[in-house]
């Protein structure tokens, strides 16, 4: 099924970031294999998201709109998650609860990649947006690599994947 609309998200709003470098691999590694797929990059969310979107202020602010629309509109996610104090960023769960719902993820696919300058590679944080990403009615995949160290690992335009583990 190549003309699913599949959407690699950068899960920090945190500039230059790793997940975002990661995420253009992962483009690029989808690309090799035929499939079609885009990049959101929630460093280019409102900085006043929080305030201005979501709750009582929801469909209110048009920049966040876009990003909802994407995410609505998408058939498959793969999330690039960085591990910030042992979990993922304040600022993904943030995201998620201003989106539509159910229909942004009910009976849809998702893949998530953890990433972490330490040695856990996100291992929590995956577990528990499994359990986000389940209660919302989404399939996660089970393979979830976790990218631990990975500033010794990150290369240019790939990664050396000698000290990663996905069990
Ligand atoms: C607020 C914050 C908290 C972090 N907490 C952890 C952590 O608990 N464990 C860890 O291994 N790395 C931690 N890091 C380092 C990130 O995993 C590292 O920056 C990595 O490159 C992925 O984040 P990035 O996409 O923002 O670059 C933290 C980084 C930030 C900015």
């Amino acid at each position: 099924m190549h003309n699913q609309t599949i959407t690699i998200i950068s899960g920090t709003n945190r500039a230059n970031s790793v997940s975002l470098q990661v995420a253009k691999i992962y483009l690029g590694l989808l690309k090799k294999r035929g499939f079609e797929a885009q990049i959101l990059d929630l460093s280019g969310l409102p900085n006043d998201f929080t305030q201005s979107a979501l709750y009582d202020n929801e469909g209110e602010n048009a920049q966040f709109n876009h990003f909802r629309e994407i995410m609505a509109n998408s058939d498959k996610f793969v999330f690039i998650v960085p591990e910030y104090n042992g979990s993922f960023p304040g600022v993904l769960k943030a995201f998620i609860d201003g989106l539509k719902f159910p229909q942004t993820f009910k009976d849809k696919k998702g893949a998530l990649v953890g990433v972490s300058a330490g040695v856990l590679g996100a291992n929590l944080a995956l577990s528990h947006l499994t359990d986000i990403f389940n209660y919302c009615g989404m399939n996660i995949l089970a393979l979830k690599p976790k990218l631990s160290g990975i500033d010794k690992v990150l290369e240019e335009d790939r990664i050396n994947n000698a000290c990663t583990w996905s069990y």
